[in-house]
């Protein structure tokens, strides 16, 4: 398992170009098993052992993957000749569930392992079974195994009872096949959702509405191949949006979608950044010692669950006290006691993080726990006083392509080392 080194105290400058969106290729790496005919290619894959792991679940099926130099993926789905995720795979990667949905709706059938909680949270997928249910599948859980069947889905009118990323993703594609209407309510919104709606009409689904709480899904009898070119990262782009700020300095984020970032801008612009904007790029300048801010985290389009680490760690060195309220996952604060270890004046209390801003950090060995916490440890280790070690930088492997090579391009005293 490696090590990061960082030896903080320098402003970063200089730009840096996002790579895809992690949460926008994983669900269409499983919708690639839908067509019946063609196959699905897609271009600007981030390198990212989440990525890895999905084309590993996919090949074992029996979709044949080929990836060339640029990351561009194509996938085959015409010989799979089973529908089964095994433990060994999925509880290295919760949004192996994703597969649930395309096996049911494209083969009537799919075994998925469990996924199991992880550090931030239990992870229930309740509300992703009984919205299939709803559509006619037989779900039985037992020794680990959601086994589902289903001659073929039948469009239903879904309510979520809350707000699930995936359980919407699930079930749009599980109702592009069905038949007749599926309307979903209180759907997630995140544009990593309109950009899979967007992939699976130009496969011949019919979705309207996304981007929106209320999506229709009219199933159709057969989908076929096509090309896409994911989303830019919006969180990524956010890590390194708090890199400029953290270390203040000059940074230009380039390939992203500045509108998918409001509300990290909005609050960073609070913080006292100087934020200027092109229609693919954003350019963070921090002149000052950050100003606490207060978060709250929630469903897209507000402060997102996956950038509270990182701005917990802004915080931690802002001037003043500020609180980071996490409404979204019941444990997501394991970042908290290693950045304690650097310094940070923090107290947890349920689901809120209350920080005193202290003038500077000071390195310390740390360990990541999950991948965002990870990232605000890097954030830390830019800013602190000293060489920082992070150990298991696997979690951050999994969502951040190349980290530490984009971070050196913008000045970083960062590495990598075998333990
Ligand atoms: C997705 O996870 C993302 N993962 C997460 O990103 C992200 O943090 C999360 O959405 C929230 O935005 C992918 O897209 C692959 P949820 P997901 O279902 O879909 C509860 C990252 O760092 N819930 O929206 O698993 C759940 O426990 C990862 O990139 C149920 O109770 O999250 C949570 O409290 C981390 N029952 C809340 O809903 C269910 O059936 C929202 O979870 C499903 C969810």
């Amino acid at each position: 398992m490696d090590k990061l080194l960082i030896q903080g105290g320098q402003s970063l400058s200089g730009s840096v170009k996002i790579s895809g969106a992690k949460n926008s290729v994983l669900p269409m790496l499983c919708a690639s098993v839908m067509p019946t005919t063609g196959v699905v290619q897609l271009e600007n894959v981030p390198h990212l052992q989440d990525v890895t792991t999905t084309t590993r679940l996919l090949t074992q099926m029996g979709v044949s993957v080929t990836m060339d130099e640029f990351m561009n993926i194509s996938l085959d789905p015409s010989a799979i000749d089973n529908f089964y995720a095994p433990y060994d795979l999925v509880k290295t990667m919760r949004s192996s569930i994703l597969v649930l949905g395309p096996l049911l709706s494209r083969f009537g059938e799919a075994k998925v392992s469990l996924p199991g909680g992880c550090a931030i949270g239990l992870r229930p997928v309740d509300m992703h079974l009984k919205a299939l249910k709803k559509m006619g599948a037989e779900i039985k859980v037992e020794r680990g195994y959601i086994t589902a069947r289903s001659k073929r889905l039948v469009g239903a009118n879904i309510t979520f009872e809350k707000k699930t990323v995936t359980g919407t993703e699930n079930i749009i594609m599980a109702a592009s096949l069905a038949k007749g209407l599926t309307k979903i309510s209180n759907a997630a919104n995140e544009p990593e959702i309109s950009d899979l709606c967007l992939f699976l009409n130009k496969m011949g689904a019919k979705i309207s509405g996304y981007g929106t709480d209320m999506i229709e899904i009219d199933g159709v009898d057969a989908l076929k191949g096509t090309k896409h070119k994911p989303l830019p990262d919006r969180i990524e782009a956010g890590t390194f949006m708090i890199a400029a700020a953290i270390t203040r300095g000059d940074v230009e984020i380039n390939n992203i979608v500045p509108k998918h970032s409001y509300a990290v801008i909005e609050k960073l612009i609070e913080a006292g950044a100087e934020i200027t904007s092109t229609d693919n790029s954003i350019r963070v300048k921090m002149r000052q010692r950050p100003k606490a801010v207060d978060i709250e985290t929630n469903a897209y389009p507000y402060f997102p669950t996956d950038m509270q680490a990182q701005m917990t760690a802004l915080n931690s060195v802002a001037k003043g006290d500020s609180y980071v309220r996490e409404n979204i996952f019941e444990n997501r604060f394991m970042h908290v006691q290693e950045l304690e270890r650097m310094g940070a004046l923090i107290k947890v209390d349920d689901n809120t993080a209350t920080i005193s801003g202290t003038k500077k950090l000071l390195a310390a060995p740390v360990m990541a726990t999950d991948l965002r916490a990870s990232a605000s440890l890097i954030l830390a280790g830019l800013a602190a006083e000293g060489t920082t070690e992070i150990a298991r930088v696997y979690h951050i492997d999994r969502g951040y392509d190349c980290i530490e090579e984009k971070l050196q391009l913008i000045g970083a005293r960062i590495s990598r080392k075998p333990m």
